[in-house]
């Protein structure tokens, strides 16, 4: 019976099979090669189902990253201040294929704060974002110096030695671009930023184009929705991990690390006492964001389609090789060892040599990801759930109703939510 089974399946996937290479080569005569947008989506997916049946006869490979694995892909990690960014760029920074930047827009955001009478202005956060996608849409081309229109002080012969958090990026602290020490104990990052003086733009350039995907980390650019217009580009391949965190989280990380923009909070904090400055806009407006991109993201729109996943700090931090492996696989792409070797070793452990750098990833993750709820008075959080509530409740984050609640993590607050990449 069930051997009666098998052979009929088999027949019935060889002849699809037959099909699909005669339909194929038919439209393969028609469309020689697959353009971009929306002929190319199509193109894309008619790729694609060719897989269901071999995936019966090869039952060994994994059906999806067969296709793709040679296609560029320009990864976007779109997040937030201290919403666990760092560490999900970790999974691309350690991938050897992978051209990862750690939030480039950095320098562009300098010049404008700095170069405008009234930063902000309705006109000026146009220029901004365009300024910022220019940025986006070359480095992801492997033009790197672009950046130089923003580099202070002006890079001469292509060289900088201000690049921001150059460290921050394996590929740029490798050789042909810098000759590490092995030896001393200290993390990647700090060993860079001390012994890799400068920078050659040009040659970085060139780098880029020997690494087969880039992978670029951004917190300054608020809403998905400014993202479309790469998105829709059919010379980009772009894919947008869209991270979030709980706003509560958010605010007690930001309270401890930005102190002097988080004063009146902290004031708030160590007083029990509201103080009149207190800005309700820092957080309310993280929550707007969170959660219209989260909107537009899942409500599917067409120039999303294959391009979108949204990933929660919590379960990342919670299972993150088991969430590293899901994003891997909306890539199409394989976890490579060595970002598995670096996830075992920071993210059981000990708070390892880089635990007190502002923007260490290295720790025990499942613990950092709730420990807010140690750190900030009921009245705070009350606040925050507030002004939040709709952002929590659209991304799974239970409210405490009493400080009894809030206190006792041993019962999260972080509901059991699957997002599915919109594939
Ligand atoms: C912006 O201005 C400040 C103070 O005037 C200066 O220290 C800083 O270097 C400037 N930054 C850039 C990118 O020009
Ligand atoms: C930077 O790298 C480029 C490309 O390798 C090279 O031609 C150029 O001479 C380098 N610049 C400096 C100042 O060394
Ligand atoms: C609030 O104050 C307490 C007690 O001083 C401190 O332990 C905690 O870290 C503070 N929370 C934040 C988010 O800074
Ligand atoms: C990490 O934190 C979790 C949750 O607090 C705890 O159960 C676990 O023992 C910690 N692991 C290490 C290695 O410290
Ligand atoms: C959030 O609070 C506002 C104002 O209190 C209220 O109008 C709104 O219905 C609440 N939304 C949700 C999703 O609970």
């Amino acid at each position: 019976m069930e051997c009666s089974w098998k052979t009929i399946l088999l027949l019935v996937c060889a002849s699809l099979g037959i099909q699909y290479t005669a339909i194929r080569s038919l439209t393969a005569t028609i469309t020689s090669h697959c353009p971009g947008t929306e002929t190319g989506t199509h193109c894309h997916s008619q790729r694609r189902g060719s897989s269901g049946c071999s995936g019966i006869f090869h039952p060994q490979r994994e059906p999806p990253s067969q296709d793709q694995r040679q296609e560029r892909q320009h990864i976007l990690i779109l997040a937030t201040t201290r919403s666990g960014s760092s560490f999900l760029g970790q999974l691309f920074n350690q991938h050897p294929a992978m051209f990862y930047l750690f939030e480039p827009l950095y320098h562009v955001q300098q010049v404008f704060a700095n170069s405008s009478a009234r930063p902000g202005g309705v006109g000026d956060r146009r220029a901004l974002l365009g300024a910022h996608r220019d940025l986006l849409s070359n480095l992801y081309h492997c033009n790197v110096n672009f950046v130089e229109n923003y580099v202070r002080p002006a890079p001469r012969e292509h060289e900088t030695a201000a690049f921001f958090r150059r460290g921050a990026s394996n590929a740029l602290c490798e050789p042909p671009l810098c000759h590490l020490d092995r030896d001393s104990g200290e993390a990647t990052e700090q060993r860079c930023a001390k012994q890799c003086k400068v920078l050659n733009l040009t040659l970085a350039s060139q780098v880029c184009q020997t690494h087969s995907h880039v992978a670029i980390k951004i917190v300054r650019i608020p809403e998905i929705q400014e993202l479309r217009p790469l998105s829709e580009d059919p010379r980009l391949n772009l894919k947008i991990i869209h991270l979030v965190r709980d706003p509560r989280g958010i605010l007690a990380s930001r309270m401890a690390t930005f102190t002097d923009h988080y004063r009146a909070w902290n004031i708030w904090n160590a007083t029990g006492r509201k103080p009149r400055g207190v800005d309700l806009s820092q957080i309310a407006s993280t929550c707007a964001d969170l959660s219209g991109s989260a909107g537009t993201g899942l409500s599917k729109p067409a120039w999303l389609r294959g391009r979108y996943m949204l990933v929660r700090y919590e379960d990342l931090a919670r299972a993150p090789l088991w969430k590293a492996a899901q994003i891997y696989h909306f890539l199409g792409l394989e976890l490579d060892p060595q970002v598995k070797r670096w996830m075992a070793q920071n993210t059981q452990g000990p708070r390892g040599p880089a635990g007190n750098h502002k923007y260490a990833t290295s720790r025990n993750s499942s613990a950092t990801a709730e420990s807010w709820r140690l750190n900030l008075p009921f009245h705070i959080v009350q606040t925050v759930q507030h002004l939040c509530n709709h952002t929590l409740l659209q991304l799974g984050y239970r409210p405490a109703r009493s400080l009894q609640q809030l206190r006792d993590v041993s019962h999260t607050l972080v509901q059991s939510r699957t997002f599915l990449p919109f594939l």
